[in-house]
């Protein structure tokens, strides 16, 4: 496994491999690996010939600059872990390599931006969008993963792709839970014991919408899932909704539309967020 800083080396190495007609995956991170991003790596394995994962902690898409201050960087672990996971190249660049110049970047990502996370982290997709396009430029990949954790990235990126008509496959990838449910996340760790139990209720919430999602009806889901979080100590709700996975405009009434549950939460100090596929 190669580690490479450069957007020049990184081009100069995966252009032999490009003439050769080789399949490349991408798999954009911020380092923190954890069990989720092996996954990506696996799957991404099965689809390519070439897997190249990046870890960049984006400052643009942070809202917060306490948040971009504390996001964990143990990146001789991640090393360590993308190495057992037989990644070919790790593309970890500074942050004056991937920003050389002041820039703007605004695209129209649809009204979908605004919603949920969009609300409560106001230009985080922009800043979002606006990296991985870089991603994107300087591996030119056939296939990107993601995790579906992030669902409304997911339609971001999407989203983005479409408005520049990159061609290139993006792949959603299930969500890796720990043995009692919690969906893993790089911010796990910040987790006290307390926490780490009160977050449960995320996905305890997300399991009973859709274990009762054929009999129920979408008020009363609703009702029960903030109830169980609402009651939870140290967990703060931001939102739980039922949504069209396409628009993600909430949804009162089933029918053919494919729906997502969606939850985001301060426990502790700790904002976390989950979904579940529902139909
Ligand atoms: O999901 C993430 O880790 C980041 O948002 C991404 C896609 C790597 C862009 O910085």
């Amino acid at each position: 496994m190669e580690v490479i800083n450069t957007i020049a080396a990184l081009k100069l190495l995966l252009q032999p491999r490009k003439l050769a007609k080789q399949k490349i995956a991408l798999v954009p991170t911020m380092g923190a690996l954890h069990k989720g991003h092996v996954s990506l790596i696996k799957i991404a394995q099965q689809n390519a010939d070439i897997v190249v994962c990046s870890i960049f902690v984006n400052p643009t898409q942070f809202t917060d600059p306490k948040d971009l201050e504390k996001y964990p960087r143990p990146l001789e672990h991640d090393i360590e872990m993308l190495q057992a996971a037989g990644c070919d190249y790790v593309f970890m660049p500074s942050v004056q390599e991937m920003y050389p110049a002041p820039e703007e970047w605004h695209i129209d990502l649809g009204n979908a931006e605004f919603l949920l996370e969009g609300e409560f982290r106001k230009g985080h997709y922009q800043g979002v969008t606006q990296i991985v396009k870089k991603l994107f430029d300087a591996v030119d990949p056939d296939l990107a993963f993601f995790g579906q954790k992030d669902f409304q990235q997911v339609l971001m990126i999407r989203n983005m792709v479409a408005y520049f008509g990159l061609d290139l496959q993006i792949i959603s990838c299930p969500i890796i839970r720990e043995d009692d449910g919690l969906a893993m996340s790089s911010r796990n760790i910040h987790l006290s014991a307390a926490d780490r139990q009160n977050a449960l209720v995320l996905s305890r919430a997300l399991q009973y919408v859709q274990d009762n999602f054929s009999a129920g009806n979408i008020n009363d889901l609703l009702e029960k899932a903030h109830r169980m979080i609402n009651e939870t100590e140290g967990v703060q709700l931001d939102y739980f909704t039922i949504a069209d996975t396409e628009t993600l405009l909430p949804e009162q009434q089933k029918g053919v539309k494919k729906l997502v549950a969606l939850v985001a939460a301060k426990v502790g100090e700790t904002r976390l967020i989950d979904n579940m596929i529902l139909n």
